[in-house]
């Protein structure tokens, strides 16, 4: 047994936990030692289904022994080489490899570490690109309400959670956000797309009319809100936030950190819907959660608007010591194989049907105000706490823990994102825990 399977004799104090209340936490940890498949281990033993894909990455599922063969080998042929002015082969293998999936147009791959890392460099890029296209004057970018893009300066300015923001004073300047598409009123209960809200989309009209378009440069949006609890967008809006784009010259860049790599049942959220955006920020499922990387998916028209001016200029100055780490690329070639060979980026059409009747089951349990499910993702809102708000959520996650069910909760709502390789069985399991525990959580 090793250390790090004695909670007991751990000291805990060192590790300042990211988006965690320490306190609590370490007063009450909850600690895994283990994972495989659809299950992780927890120090004590207890075998818990995960029906968060970790944190929506672990789209393979746990311990695959193909990747940690492929990690290992690359560590031993070439631990690492950078990709500034010198190159090394599985770079560019797979970022072949990638632009053969990508939606149609989206062959050019930049490589990060991160999916806050894709958001702001998918923004730089955008500003780059505007500058470039002769447009200088767009330099404006806009979120959306109750976005998450990760935690840059980039991505927490155009993020649309207040808490993720609230503490740091200082945003980027000449950011604005459209209004969000949650509208319970009319959509509570929906089976994947609302019926209602389309014309939410317009709100780039009003930003438009506001700032005038000659100083957007884009608008980025999740296609479906993850962090902020799963907010699946109205029929037809992202073809009318596509058109209006188009309309004023603006980039429309999808944050599909959550969404890529089979999430919906589509290899990005972009197949879909149907909607094409100019560029894609990407990370989690590109190595199945096993080793730290990201990817911005650009459209040649936004690629090649950059490769101007001398050949021996550098076109743009961005990147990172890690980009196109060997490792990561080795991670990622071999999770692009077992996606391929099990057929995981659409797996999750055929079960779609199972999925949404279980998370539907639950609509008159206690306290539920909401069901939200789509291609392999859901979210269950329930009525908030007199002055707790979260707090309900939260003691749900904490009693499916102890039941042997990992979800998310946030604020008043839990999320599911099963790895892709969940079975019905696990389906009716998770169901079974979590309306198990609806009842007790009043
Ligand atoms: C839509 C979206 N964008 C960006 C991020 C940030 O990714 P990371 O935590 O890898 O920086 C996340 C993380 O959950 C996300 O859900």
């Amino acid at each position: 047994m090793t250390v790090h399977q004695i909670p007991n004799t751990q000291n805990l104090d060192a590790f300042w936990m990211p988006f965690t209340a320490n306190r609590q936490f370490k007063a009450e940890p909850r600690l895994i030692a283990s994972a495989e498949g659809m299950y992780y281990t927890t120090v004590d033993g207890r075998k818990v289904i995960d029906a968060s894909a970790g944190l929506w990455c672990v789209n393979a599922g746990h311990g695959r022994r193909e990747i940690a063969d492929a990690v290992s080998r690359q560590l031993m042929t070439l631990d690492y080489a950078p990709s500034f002015q010198i190159g090394h082969p599985i770079a560019f293998d797979f970022a072949e490899r990638l632009a053969a999936i990508a939606p149609r147009g989206l062959d050019r791959v930049f490589f990060t570490n991160s999916g806050s890392e894709s958001v702001d460099t998918a923004l730089k890029i955008a500003l780059a690109y505007q500058r470039s296209a002769g447009q200088p004057t767009r330099t404006r970018l806009i979120g959306r309400e109750r976005g998450y893009h990760g935690v840059g300066f980039g991505g927490m300015s155009v993020g649309g959670i207040v808490n993720n923001r609230r503490a740091f004073a200082t945003h980027l300047p000449g950011v604005d956000h459209l209004g969000h598409t949650h509208d319970l009123a009319r959509n509570a209960f929906s089976r994947g797309q609302p019926a209602h809200g389309a014309e939410l989309a317009d709100d780039v009209e009003r930003l438009v009319a506001l700032h005038g378009a000659e100083t957007i440069a884009a608008v980025i949006v999740e296609p479906v809100a993850g962090s902020t609890g799963v907010l699946i967008p109205p029929k037809g809006y992202l073809q009318r936030l596509r058109a209006l784009c188009d309309k004023h010259g603006i980039l429309l860049i999808f944050d599909e950190v959550i969404t890529g790599f089979g999430r919906l049942g589509a290899p990005f959220a972009a197949d879909y819907f149907g909607v094409t955006p100019d560029l894609i920020a990407s990370a989690k499922g590109i190595t199945n959660g096993s080793v730290p990387m990201g990817a911005v998916f650009a459209s040649r028209k936004v690629h090649d608007a950059l490769m101007v001016g001398p050949a021996s200029q550098i076109e743009l100055f961005h990147g990172y010591t890690y980009s196109a780490h060997p490792v990561a690329c080795a991670a990622g070639l071999a999770t692009l194989e077992i996606y391929q060979k099990e057929k995981l980026l659409t797996r999750g059409a055929a079960l779609t049907e199972y999925w949404q009747d279980a998370m539907h089951s639950l609509r008159s349990l206690p306290n539920v105000i909401d069901v939200r499910a789509i291609g392999l993702v859901a979210g269950i809102e329930m009525s908030p706490r007199k002055d707790a708000a979260g707090a309900r959520a939260y003691e749900l996650m904490v009693d499916c823990f102890n039941r042997g069910l990992v979800l998310r909760s946030t604020g008043d709502t839990v999320a599911m994102s099963p790895p892709l390789i969940v079975e019905r069985s696990h389906i009716d399991d998770i169901v079974g825990i979590l309306g198990d525990a609806l009842k007790r959580v009043a």
